[in-house]
Order: C-alpha cells, then sequence, then structure tokens
C-alpha cells in the first residue's frame, strides 16, 4: 500500500521537530516518521544542556572560538557562525514556546561544561534538558493540525525518482510486518547518531544510524565519519545500562580518581576533568589499565541537598543502583556518544541527492568538526532543523514530479530472503529489527576495533569481519547498521592521523600538513577528501587520496 504526502521529516528530536514546525507554517502536510514513540529520540536522553551565549558576560564570538578550538582544525567557520548567531534567535523562541529552563530569582541559570570559556549552558529540571524541549516541541507540533506522527514505523530506504531526486520512503510497518512506501515532495533526515553501533554507549537503542546508510544507498555524500565522541563518563556497572553522568557534574566541580584515590587528571591535561572529552576519556583507559581498578566520579564535596536539587535524574538512577553521590564516588568508564561526521550539508541542510535534506546528529555541516564543544548538539539540532524547514519551502518552486520511483537499498540487499528476526539483547524493536547476531558482533568489533583507540591491523579486521557478515542474506535494516559501521571503520582507517574523536595507536599526533581535510564517502566512490564540507562553497576540485 502507497501513501502520499507533501513533506516527511524522518525522525521527532530537536531537530526533526523544529523541522517539522517551520514547514507546517506554511499550510503543507508534514508527516513525521519515528521508528518509536514519538518522544523516542537522542533528544530526550540529553541532560548538561544547551549552550547558547545569552549571558551577561558572554558573547557569539567567544562561543564561536571555544567551538572552533574544539573541533581540532576541521569546523566549517560559516557554519559555526550561524549556529552560535542563530542559536539566540532560536533559543529565545523556544522560551517563548514555553520550554523551561532553570531559573534563579527569575533570570536564566548557566552551567559549565569543558572547554567552555563562560559558564553558558541552559539545563532544565537539572539534568532532563532534552527532555523538556522534547515535551514543549511535542506540544507546539502537536497542536498544529497539518503535522501528523506516524510512530512505530522504522524507515528502510528512501525513494528515489527518475531525475535522482529523493520522492519519499520505504517503512516497515510493525503491527503488520510489511513495508510500506509514503511519497512526497521532499525528506528530511533528523533520524539522529550511530551510538547503538557500540557495545558500549549512552545513546538509546533507536540510534542505528539508519539515516545514514539511507542517504549513503541512494547516493548522498558523507563526511567525516571517523570521528566518533565517547564521553568519559558513562555509569560503570556489571549488567546496567551505560547510564550518562553528565559532564554538568565535572563542571560543577567533580572530580575523577584512580582506584588508589588519587585525582589524576592533572597528570593527563591542564584542565584537569575539563579538557577535551577525548583526552578525558583516553586518560580514563589509561588509569585502568595502570592500576587494574575501576575510575570514580567524586561528587561527595557537595551536599547531599545541592546534589538531589542539581541532578535529580542522576541523583535517583545512581540510588536505584544503590550508589549513594552523596557519600561515595561513582564508578564511570567512556562510552560512545556522538558522532560528529554525517550526511554532507550546505548551510541549509540541502545534501548532495536533490529534495533530500538533513539536519541534527544525521547531517555533517561543519559545526563539530573532529570534536563537538559540550552541549552544542542541541543547539545545531534546533538552528539547523528550522534551517532544513526553511530551505524545503525555499525550494518548492523547483519541485517537478516525476514518475519512475526506485528504492535505493544498500549493496546486495535482498527484501525476500530474511535471516530470522528476534528481539535484540536489550529486548526493543529496533533492536529486534536487526538480526541479533549481527548486532552483537558489529557492536563488539567497533567498541573493541574502531573505538576509542584505533590500529591500522584492528580495523582492517573489523572491516574484514563486516565484509564476511555482509556475504549473508539479511533484511535491509542489518544492512543499514553494517553499512553504517564500515562506513566509520574504513574512514577512520583511512585517516592516518590522531585528531579529535579519532585516535590512532599507529599514528597518534595530529598532522596539519597532509590531514587538515575533511573525509568524504559516496557509494561505488573511493573515499575522497575535501577542505570544506559546504559542498556549495567548495572549489570544484576535491583530491582523491
Ligand atoms: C552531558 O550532559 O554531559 C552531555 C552533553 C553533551 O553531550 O553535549
Amino acid at each position: 500500500m502507497s501513501l502520499e504526502t507533501d513533506y516527511i521529516i524522518i525522525g521527532s528530536g530537536i531537530a526533526g521537530l523544529r523541522a517539522a514546525i517551520e514547514i507546517a507554517a506554511s499550510g503543507a502536510r508534514v508527516t513525521v516518521l519515528t521508528k518509536d514513540r514519538t518522544s523516542e529520540s537522542n533528544t530526550e536522553y540529553a541532560q548538561g544542556g544547551v549552550a547558547v551565549a545569552l549571558s551577561e558576560d558572554d558573547e557569539v564570538a567567544l562561543h564561536e572560538d571555544d567551538t572552533i578550538a574544539a573541533g581540532a582544525g576541521l569546523c566549517d567557520a560559516e557554519a559555526v557562525r550561524v549556529l552560535v548567531e542563530d542559536g539566540k534567535k532560536y533559543i529565545t523562541e523556544l522560551i517563548e514556546w514555553g520550554t523551561e529552563f532553570d531559573r534563579e530569582e527569575g533570570h536564566l541559570m548557566f552551567t559549565q561544561e569543558a572547554a567552555h570559556s563562560r559558564r553558558r549552558i541552559l539545563h532544565s529540571h537539572g539534568d532532563s534538558t532534552g527532555k523538556e524541549i522534547v515535551r514543549a516541541l511535542i506540544a507546539r507540533a502537536g497542536a498544529i493540525r497539518n503535522i501528523s506522527f506516524l510512530a512505530h514505523a522504522a524507515t528502510e530506504s528512501l525513494l528515489i525518482d527518475g531525475s535522482g531526486a529523493c520522492a519519499g520512503v520505504r517503512y516497515l510497518d510493525p503491527l503488520v510486518r510489511a513495508t510500506r512506501d509514503i511519497t512526497a515532495r521532499a525528506v528530511v533526515l533528523a533520524s539522529g547518531g550511530a551510538g547503538a553501533l557500540f557495545l558500549h554507549t549512552t545513546n538509546p537503542n533507536v540510534a542505528t544510524g539508519d539515516g545514514m546508510a539511507m542517504a549513503y544507498a541512494a547516493g548522498a555524500e558523507l563526511a567525516d565519519m571517523e570521528f566518533v565522541q565517547f564521553h568519559p563518563t558513562a555509569l560503570m556497572l556489571e549488567n546496567a545500562p551505560r547510564f550518562l553522568l553528565s559532564e554538568a557534574m565535572r563542571g560543577e566541580g567533580g572530580i575523577l580518581r584512580n582506584a588508589d584515590g588519587e585525582a589524576f587528571m592533572r597528570r593527563y591535561h591542564t584542565a584537569a576533568e575539563l579538557a577535551p572529552r577525548d583526552i578525558v576519556s583516553r586518560s580514563i583507559v589509561r588509569e585502568v589499565e595502570r592500576t587494574a581498578g575501576k575510575v570514580y566520579l567524586d561528587m561527595t564535596m557537595h551536599s547531599r541537598q545541592f546534589l538531589e536539587r542539581r541532578f535529580p535524574k542522576i541523583y535517583e538512577t545512581c540510588r536505584h543502583f544503590q550508589l549513594d553521590l552523596a557519600r561515595e564516588p561513582i564508578p564511570v568508564s567512556p562510552a560512545a556518544h556522538y558522532i560528529m561526521g554525517g550526511v554532507r550539508t550546505d548551510l541549509h541542510g540541502r545534501t548532495t541527492v536533490p529534495r533530500l535534506y538533513a539536519a541534527g546528529e544525521v547531517a555533517c555541516t561543519g559545526v563539530h568538526g573532529a570534536n563537538r564543544l559540550a552541549s552544542n548538539s542541541l543547539l545545531e539540532g534546533l538552528v539547523f532543523g528550522a534551517r532544513a524547514g526553511r530551505a524545503v519551502l525555499d525550494d518548492a518552486e523547483s519541485y517537478k514530479p516525476s514518475k519512475d520511483t526506485r528504492y535505493a537499498a544498500p549493496d546486495d540487499d535482498t527484501t525476500t530472503n530474511h535471516i530470522h528476526h528476534t528481539s535484540g539483547a536489550s529486548g526493543s524493536t529496533q533492536h529486534g529489527e536487526i538480526a541479533l547476531a549481527v548486532l552483537k558482533r558489529v557492536r563488539r568489533l567497533m567498541w573493541e576495533r574502531v573505538g576509542i583507540t584505533r590500529t591500522r591491523s584492528g580495523l582492517q579486521r573489523a572491516l574484514n569481519e563486516f565484509e564476511q557478515i555482509g556475504h549473508a542474506r539479511l533484511r535491509t535494516v542489518s544492512r543499514n547498521f553494517l553499512s553504517v559501521a564500515t562506513l566509520v571503520a574504513r574512514a577512520a582507517l583511512w585517516r592516518e592521523e590522531s585528531r579529535g574523536g579519532h585516535f590512532r595507536d599507529d599514528f597518534p599526533h595530529q598532522d596539519d600538513e597532509h590531514w587538515q581535510v575533511h573525509s568524504i564517502q559516496q557509494r561505488d566512490a573511493q573515499i575522497a577528501s575535501s577542505a570544506m564540507i559546504n559542498f556549495e562553497a567548495e572549489s570544484p576540485v576535491s583530491v582523491q587520496r
């Protein structure tokens, strides 16, 4: 059965909801597809907050400088300027729409996070910032009659018309366990990141990178897929999820201690606990290896009253696991958190495939370079979600319907011979759609060989195994998962240096002379390099490596 709408948004996090609201203002019909509940997205779990230069002692130029410094030489300066400047406008609008950020005597409260030169992180209900933003955006979008939501609809692939433009999506309807097509004038990917590719992640199970895989299969360019950020402090307990312990905890004075009780971070970096995330993550791993013990986050310098008020969700979660934040240091370990790479876009969310747009973590706009500054991701989703929505409307006039629609499947896809599906280890429907054996093997390989520390031999081995796995007859969702894993590993093998979220033990230094470039991957082509992400502004020749 085939359905029809004006515009499709894939994903209901901050970027998708903001894009939907922007487009719906034109009166067009907008359909938001989401593969779980409407509220389930990476945004929902964002704790620390959203960075914005709104405090009295702050300036957009300082926010811009901090973002560029964190990006380790690969930020797109123009994209960063858009982010920090438009950020003020869109956050102010979000407040007008009813988002409640924490206040003291009526004034917005700003917290500190690593590598920010000012206290500029807004937060809600202490440590539930994303949840509050999603609440406010769903309330707004839900009140707009021409936005409809299709929950539990896992998108498998994009539909491409005879002119090569995106014309809709194919998704899996879990109720009837059959695929359906929806056609539209344009599609906005806002499907989030790919943390669930890794065995240990702070991300929910829905973060399987499908948007990246579908765009790649449809011929779009993907950029900077090697850059993955590992959050240093996830709760580290056997048989418990790697629950995020917000960076704001270190911003509020939290100290990392090794098994001997030593506050070790100053041995690794002058900024100690507030050093860039990649440095803190690797330092934790080294201390674990050196002491053969765990690393802990110590918040006991604060009163119970402060911790309960400032970090209510974290406090309660620790208590659930019989840990008392006010009395004892909490065991922590790094976990995959955010992917800086994604579907290459211009400054308006346009991808290299006509009528396909991308915003938020699925996209690579160049704002994060090789390492994202803490709490810039919600801001990016908001700003570039709105901009992508606007671009969809601006481009509407050039729309010409075309009939011969084909379905852009990943390589060697077969839709008739599925290997058996069952619930994932987590029991989630999303993981259930990915064959359990593929899921388990890929996640372990990604963690062990494509994780915090990489080497040529480890990456090569992971790629060889991915190829072997790919020889099995897999259905599209499993193949999408494998495709994103391969894109990350391939780019990580290609980049023979260390920079930001990519660390190669065999090339441990940053090499600006040869590698201050972005990796660009496109179906049926070798990896290429480009001086910039924004292809609209790019010089015509990109260097093949
Ligand atoms: C956190 O609360 O530590 C996460 C913030 C972020 O990843 O930007």
